[in-house]
């Protein structure tokens, strides 16, 4: 389609009609060029399509379909081909319901863990969230099917959501917040994007032309269509300025009529109105010429393979955080099942995510075989203590060699619109589990959440099993991995902290008014507590198996390289327990010395293998120039210091089984703009600085040896030297170190 020729037969009033929909999820139709209106729908975890009243929010009706595992427990699959084959499915189910456009994923950094909307996100973590994202838009586009990842950007709370302002500096805007978003738009090359509703740094995100424009589209070459988030849109001309492309929902008539008039008052350009439309029409028409044209209505057998998929994801996903050798439980064991979760699992999250279920399991439903007895325990609608379902228990576990107790977060405690208090699950359920914890029986948690939960009794319980909030089909997922069936696999995607007041964002979490400063920078979850080596309840990266994996023989390719260079790195892996399974492989990078602050351990790499007993694989990564780098606010860039690193593989954050060394040189100089108030140590950093400075200082500096120490006493020549580094070049004539011509001098050809 040639989409030039298209736009350059329209009338203005036709252009801007295109730019803000026609209705709640249709694009507007231009009729008499042959436009079709284009239906976009919610993701990300299923496909949220309504028929009838629509609206943003979960509530209305949608049709039935399958709920696949939320995006916390994708992450903790770490599993990249899985997240591809899940963009496949839903782009299967599009095609299926003539949906052109799927709202997801949602890749915003978990800063706190109190976001209402975690269970949409994937991770503290931007390289992990980065690398599921991509997958997951690789597998949507892949049938032609346009990916549109949300919300960009630092949109991480739910508390004034639609007007808060986010304050994040550059540095940590582009290493933390943004990074995500910048390696899934290169990788996978999304046909859409959503601008969310906040500000950022004073300016709307459906305004921010540096976001949209220098950022997104012009530096990371995004060539697709922004879309606001629903009712993000603010003055229509100045979205048009700033990059934005479509206002959603429609339809908008106010909007059309403010950009006809501004241009036509010279006060819009009409290419920028042209560029706008061309890039809707190019991603539309993109799928048009790119999805299968014959494509058959869903059947039972659609439906099945999908509820089998959402089992294998939701398996996969599981993360087992702690087993004192109760797991998995033998066929002959007596098992109570506690918990009202047992027979009604929360599977999904509230919201514009909420799915319309087919067909939901429950863990009781799946026994079949085994000797189970379910009590309800407590209530999920109430929350308040109630001894009775309490007492029931108690007595019910006489009986039983193994208590399972089903626990979680009620609806009302997690939910896209609002943040939540405190990450305790409901006092009625820590009761409940810390009295049966205390029978002298084995027993396990099976945990049903969306973003991490304290847990009090957690030294008290042999096992906790976390199924996050597992898809239509948790409870036979559940049923076998409590059973060994299928060995867990899963990995925390972020870090259960042990209160919520350890978290770097809690003084700064909502934010006065709304207005949350990023103050913490860079050290959000585990950068921060492996930075402050605090103790915290798992770690990022934390799983266990009903197996054990041995590391062996680290290498790595190079010894030095220069940061235009890759370098291999691999790593011997080998199942050493009883059974089949799988283990997540994860390796962090380290700056050993550097002159900004950055973080012990950042992850840059990690592969899920499969291992039957006894059987050994070599896992290889490659890193590249930004597995070193950090964000330099001078150069407005990743920049790697020169320098020795260290290269971490481990089984987890905290789990490092080998280490080893590489020197990285940097083939790039940061500029230094000097004048009077630069430090000697920084001129003396450049390389033009030392070859002129240190001649001229070399005889004070030495001047300040012993003998400083043996008139002055111990530390005097320590501290003389740092003086004379740490002074402005300025003062260095106040010192009588220089005449302050010969400073001047040199300030010249250091700037020439
Ligand atoms: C949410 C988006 C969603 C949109 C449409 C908004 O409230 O923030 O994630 O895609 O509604 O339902």
């Amino acid at each position: 389609m040639n989409v030039k020729e298209l736009v350059s037969k329209m009338t203005l009033k036709e252009k801007a009609s295109l730019l803000s929909g026609n209705d709640f999820w249709h694009t507007e139709a231009i009729d008499r060029l042959g436009i079709k209106g284009f239906m976009m729908c919610d993701g990300p975890n299923g496909l949220r399509k309504q028929l009838g009243e629509a609206d943003h929010l979960g509530v209305e009706e949608s049709i039935s379909t399958v709920c696949y595992p939320s995006a916390n427990a994708l992450a903790a699959s770490f599993d990249v081909e899985m997240a591809e084959k899940l963009g496949e499915n839903l782009a299967d189910e599009c095609l299926r319901e003539n949906v052109s456009m799927l709202l997801g994923p949602g890749i915003n950094m978990k800063r706190s863990p109190v976001c209402g909307r975690n269970f949409e996100y994937y991770s503290e973590d931007p390289y992990l969230a980065g690398k599921l994202a991509s997958a997951y838009v690789r597998g949507v586009q892949s049938k032609g099917i346009l990916a549109c990842p949300k919300h960009f950007a630092a949109n991480n709370q739910e508390y004034r959501r639609m007007s808060g302002n986010s304050i994040v500096d550059e540095r940590t805007l582009h290493e933390i917040y943004l990074a995500a978003f910048e390696m899934m738009v290169k990788e996978a090359k999304p046909k859409s994007i959503m601008c969310s509703y906040n500000k950022v740094n004073g300016t709307f995100m459906s305004e921010n032309k540096h976001m949209l424009t220098e950022v997104l589209k012009d530096k990371w070459g995004f060539d697709g269509f922004v879309v606001t988030d629903w009712g993000a849109g603010k003055d229509p001309v100045k979205g048009v300025e700033a990059g934005l492309d479509l206002v959603m929902p429609g339809p908008r008539e106010d909007h059309e009529k403010a950009i006809v008039a501004a241009v036509e008052a010279g006060k819009l350009d009409e290419e920028k109105v042209d560029k706008a439309v061309t890039n809707i029409l190019e991603a539309f028409f993109w799928g048009v010429e790119n999805s299968p044209k014959d494509v058959k209505p869903s059947d039972d057998s659609t439906r099945k393979h999908d509820y089998e998929f959402a089992r294998e994801l939701a398996e996969g996903s599981a993360v087992l955080l702690k087993n004192n050798r109760v797991l998995p439980i033998r066929k002959d064991k007596k098992v109570l099942f506690v918990g009202e979760f047992a027979k009604n699992p929360r599977y999904q999250g509230s919201g514009s995510s909420h799915i319309n279920s087919a067909f939901v399991s429950n863990a009781c439903d799946c026994v079949k075989d085994k000797d189970i007895t379910f009590v309800q325990g407590y209530e999920t609608g109430d929350t308040k203590h109630n001894y009775l379902l309490r007492e029931q228990a108690v007595e019910a576990a006489e009986n039983a060699d193994i208590i399972v107790i089903f626990a979680g977060l009620p609806g009302s405690f997690e939910s896209e619109g609002f943040d939540r208090a405190d990450i305790n699950l409901p006092a009625e359920q820590d009761k409940l589990i810390d009295e049966l914890s205390h029978l002298g029986k084995k027993t396990v948690v099976v945990l049903h959440n969306g973003a991490p939960v304290s847990m009090p009794w957690i030294d008290n319980v042999d096992a906790v099993l976390d199924m996050f909030l597992g898809g239509d089909a948790v409870g036979e997922a559940t049923v076998r991995l409590l059973w060994g069936e299928v060995n867990p696999s899963g990995k925390l995607p972020e870090t259960y902290p042990l209160k919520l007041s350890d978290n770097p964002s809690f003084l700064n979490f909502p934010g006065d008014s709304g207005n949350p400063v990023y103050a913490e920078g860079i050290f959000i979850g585990y950068r921060y507590y492996e930075k402050r080596r605090m103790p915290v309840l798992f770690p990022f990266g934390h799983g266990l198996s009903y197996t054990e994996f041995e590391y062996m023989d680290l290498k790595v390719s190079r010894d030095s390289i220069t940061d235009n260079d890759t370098v291999d790195v691999s790593i011997d892996v080998w199942n050493v327990g009883r059974y089949p399974g799988k283990e997540i492989i994860q390796l962090y990078v380290s700056d050993d010395e550097s002159k900004v602050s950055r973080p012990l351990k950042e992850l840059k790499g990690f592969k899920k293998i499969f291992l039957n007993p006894g059987e050994k694989k070599t896992v290889t990564f490659t890193l590249d120039k930004r597995s070193f780098a950090y964000y330099n606010e001078t150069i407005h860039d990743f920049h790697v210091e020169s320098g020795d690193f260290s290269i971490m593989v481990g089984a987890s954050s905290d789990d490092i089984r080998h280490t080893a060394a590489i020197h990285v040189e940097s083939s790039v100089e940061i500029p230094l703009d000097v004048d009077l108030f630069t430090p000697v140590a920084d001129v003396l950093d450049t390389k033009k600085g030392f070859e002129i400075l240190s001649p001229l200082l070399q005889s004070a500096l030495e001047g300040q040896g012993e003998g400083a120490d043996d008139a002055m006493g111990e530390g005097a020549s320590k501290m003389m030297k740092n003086m004379i580094l740490e002074m402005p070049v300025g003062s260095l004539s106040n010192f009588g170190l220089m005449t302050a011509d010969k400073v001047n001098e040199l300030i010249e050809a250091l700037r020439a």
